[in-house]
């Protein structure tokens, strides 16, 4: 993988949803934000998430699934916030070929190995069953 593959690599951006009431967290928000495990239910289905959007909006030949998780917070603020930054990797699964992301292995390495370091800020509100993705960033 050359500089110039690297260089070609979509930056995710992603800011989609709103709340109809307008409102948006603040720097007042009452809740810090804590560390959670990784095995956390909530945090693995937000990472899966963000895999498959991930996925679904590169150019790649091959899915890519989360490889490390580096830190992961929850903040209780007018819902339940995620802070996650985490590792995405080439697995050796093929788009076409619809895969279970979740059984995709990596790849080994050498040429297609690849891996970007992400950081996604999401935020759920159960009560309305909504949930605004307010970052969502990949780099290499
Ligand atoms: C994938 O992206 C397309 C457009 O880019 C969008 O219409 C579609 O809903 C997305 N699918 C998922 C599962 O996010
Ligand atoms: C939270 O996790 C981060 C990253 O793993 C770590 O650097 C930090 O020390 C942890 N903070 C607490 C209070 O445990
Ligand atoms: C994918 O595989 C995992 C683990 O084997 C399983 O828990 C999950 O239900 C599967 N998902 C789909 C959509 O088949
Ligand atoms: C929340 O959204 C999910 C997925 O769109 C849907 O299956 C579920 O019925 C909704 N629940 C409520 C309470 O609206």
């Amino acid at each position: 993988m050359g500089l110039k593959t690297l260089l070609l690599v979509p930056l995710l951006t992603v800011l989609e949803g709103g709340l109809a009431d307008g409102h948006h967290p603040g720097r007042s928000m009452p809740g810090s934000p804590y560390n959670i495990s990784q095995d956390d239910s909530g945090l693995q289905q937000v990472v899966l998430d963000a895999a498959y959007r991930y996925n679904n909006q590169s150019n790649d030949a091959f899915l890519f699934r989360a490889s490390a998780i580096h830190r992961a917070q929850r903040q209780i603020v007018k819902g339940v916030r995620y802070i996650v930054d985490f590792d995405i990797s080439r697995t050796v699964c093929r788009k076409r070929d619809n895969s279970n992301l979740s059984n995709c292995d990596f790849q080994p390495v050498g040429r297609l190995h690849q891996t970007f370091q992400c950081h996604i800020e999401l935020w759920t509100i159960p009560w309305l069953n909504e949930t605004v993705t307010q970052v969502f960033l990949c780099k290499p």
